[in-house]
């Protein structure tokens, strides 16, 4: 454990690139790595430059297994909507991911039950090796919204006003963006081998500045990455770090 390594990058193109020699890196030293790819905007680059690197032969992702970061509730599976649906398009596919190399969260049945059941099975199969993550602008990683504890396990939660209003623009209004989620708890982001935390853009400013220099707890939960067993890596970009 150490103190995250801070990237600071010209802007999201560059950012992509950065990321993709990152990830690359990790994957070439852990061929058969499980590996979190959250969605949302900011990973986006990465993805692309990761599918044009495979495609050009430069890695192999084919024993990669993908592990579900987060997923609303209350959609259909069908739906092109939901979180899987997003990760399967930016990352399942253009890396050629075999769905059986894919751990899905629990959406059916008793949620409390399979959580628990969800986590026993991660400590069996060990840290995750790389979880690509996005910052919320509250501080949330996944949907482990303020406050969630370092220990917090997978679980589901009430999405807090200011995920739905960042969202809200993926759904329509924010009257139609989901309430609850399921995400993949703390503990298992914290415990991971890498971690590469990405920012972009100046709304997250104020966010990525408390979450790496101020007091760490769990109103920011991204602010716990300080604490974490794993290597991080932040990189983020001069729109969102600013000139310093
Ligand atoms: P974004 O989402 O990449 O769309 O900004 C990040 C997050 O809320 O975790």
């Amino acid at each position: 454990m150490g103190l995250p390594r801070i990237m600071v990058v010209d802007d999201a193109d560059e950012l992509g690139r950065v990321a993709a020699d990152l990830v690359t890196d990790a994957i070439a030293s852990t061929p058969a790595a499980s590996v979190v790819p959250a969605t949302g905007r900011t990973p986006m680059k990465l993805y692309a430059h990761l599918a044009a690197r495979r495609e050009a032969g430069l890695f192999d992702t084919t024993p990669v297994t993908a592990v579900q970061l987060d997923e609303y509730l209350g959609l259909a599976n069908s739906d092109r909507r939901t979180l899987f649906g997003w990760m399967d398009r930016s990352f399942l596919q253009p890396l050629c991911i075999a769905d059986e190399r894919v751990i899905r969260l629990p959406l059916d049945g008793d949620l409390d039950e399979a959580c628990d059941a969800y986590d026993r099975d991660r400590e069996t199969r060990g840290p995750i090796d790389l979880a690509i993550l996005g910052l919320g602008e509250n501080g949330h990683l996944g949907f482990n919204e303020p406050p969630s504890g370092s220990e917090a396990p997978t679980r589901t939660v009430e999405l807090s006003p200011m995920t739905i209003a960042a969202n809200a623009g993926y759904w329509g209004t924010e009257a139609d963006v989901p309430t609850r989620a399921v995400t993949m708890g703390m503990r298992h982001l914290l415990a991971a081998r890498t971690v590469v935390l990405l920012v972009t853009g100046e709304r997250k400013r104020s966010i990525a500045h408390r979450a790496l220099e101020g007091p760490i707890g769990p109103e920011i939960p991204a602010s716990f990455l300080r604490e974490a067993t794993g290597e991080v890596t932040v990189v983020v970009d001069r729109a969102a770090w600013g000139d310093r």
